[in-house]
């Protein structure tokens, strides 16, 4: 990977007909059973509330003074998964998790010999506008994986490209459901951040898209008809979005028994992403979890350390780098990437 511009291993490669007819009437009712699905940022509440405090450029008041600040950017998105840890989550996923063509497809874009799926996750956005400028999920390096790092400094690391030899090798095939017309393109920056990004426009119902997304710049531009993208009113943290009967025809989004908004299911657009993790060689496998293999988080801070002295930032030590702002900010601002050519068209 060229560290600097973000070029991933393979090229993206698009899928059409990803599943039958039949398995998609079914795969809706299958979601519609599964649970209750959560806002997708509840995951990052943290960065969330560190970019309000950023902002206010002082002590919050109180609790409620942040989360007043961070409701106006919510979004109506929501997330289960459907497999986890290298684990399906319920029979009904079997099929997806451990399909063997898909096995078969990750082995060869990835030019690997062992092919491990991690986990599933199903995100059921309805219309709201979009502002994305591009990101890459968040990669995992040995040593710095989900339970042992937050995201903002995993993402500092990718963005880095100071830490590649500890990196986990993921990749992942995404696909939507969503037969209406009004959604914009996918985009994507594969061919660098310098350069305009490819478009996978809709429809792409049942369209599915092989990548790398941690080392791929991606983005989904605004879904639903524009007068519908107005912000949902009492959308909060808590707010969920279940079905509100077994097939999966009728959803709606609820703060506990209060109903904010109801949804027929072609409102909905599902993104399914399964992720893999991919190895040469069963020693390779082997090495992810060897504990003389893992990068420590004083190796981290060192690494950072003497990068940054070479540019002539000063990095003090802090006791805890996994909790202090200080460091936070300095890693964050000076290890910054993004794409350079973004169409205006969102
Ligand atoms: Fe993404």
């Amino acid at each position: 990977m060229n560290a600097v511009n973000m070029i991933p291993d393979f090229d993206p490669v698009l899928e059409k007909q990803v599943l039958s007819e039949q398995r998609i009437a079914q795969l809706y009712k299958d979601l519609a059973g599964f649970g209750e699905y959560e806002l997708i940022q509840k995951e990052s509440i943290g960065v969330m509330r560190s970019v309000v405090m950023a902002n206010l450029g002082r002590q919050p008041q109180s609790d409620d003074e942040i989360m007043e600040a961070i409701r106006p950017s919510l979004k109506p998105g929501f997330r289960l998964r459907l497999a986890d840890n290298g684990c399906s989550l319920s029979p009904c996923f079997d099929d997806l998790f451990y399909n063997p063509q898909w096995l078969a497809k990750a082995r060869q874009f990835m030019g690997a010999t062992l092919i491990k799926p991690q986990y599933v996750l199903a995100n059921l956005c309805v219309a709201a506008a979009a502002y994305d400028r591009g990101h890459i999920d968040t990669p995992c390096y040995r040593g710095f994986g989900p339970d042992q790092s937050t995201s903002w400094l995993r993402q500092a690391m990718a963005r880095s490209g100071l830490f590649e030899p500890w990196r986990r090798n993921f990749g992942n095939f995404i696909f939507w459901l969503y037969r209406d017309e009004y959604a914009g393109n996918f985009q994507y920056w594969d061919r660098g951040i310098d350069l305009p990004p490819k478009n996978i426009a809709n429809p792409y119902h049942n369209s599915g898209l092989w990548a790398q997304n941690t080392k791929l710049f991606h983005r989904a531009l605004s879904l639903g008809r524009p007068e519908h993208r107005q912000p949902l009113a009492g959308l909060d943290f808590d707010s969920v979005l279940d079905a509100t009967d077994g097939s999966g025809e009728h959803w709606q989004i609820r703060n506990g028994p209060q109903v904010l908004a109801k949804y027929p299911k072609q409102s909905l657009r599902i993104l399914f992403h399964w992720d893999f993790e991919a190895f040469d060689s069963l020693e390779q496998m082997r090495l992810v979890e060897d504990p003389k293999q893992q990068l420590s988080v004083e190796q981290m801070f060192e690494i950072f350390q003497s990068d940054l002295n070479g540019k002539g930032v000063e990095l003090s030590p802090p006791t805890d780098p996994l909790q202090d702002e200080n460091f936070k900010k300095l890693i964050t601002e000076n290890y910054q990437l993004s794409p350079l050519v973004v169409p205006e068209n969102y």
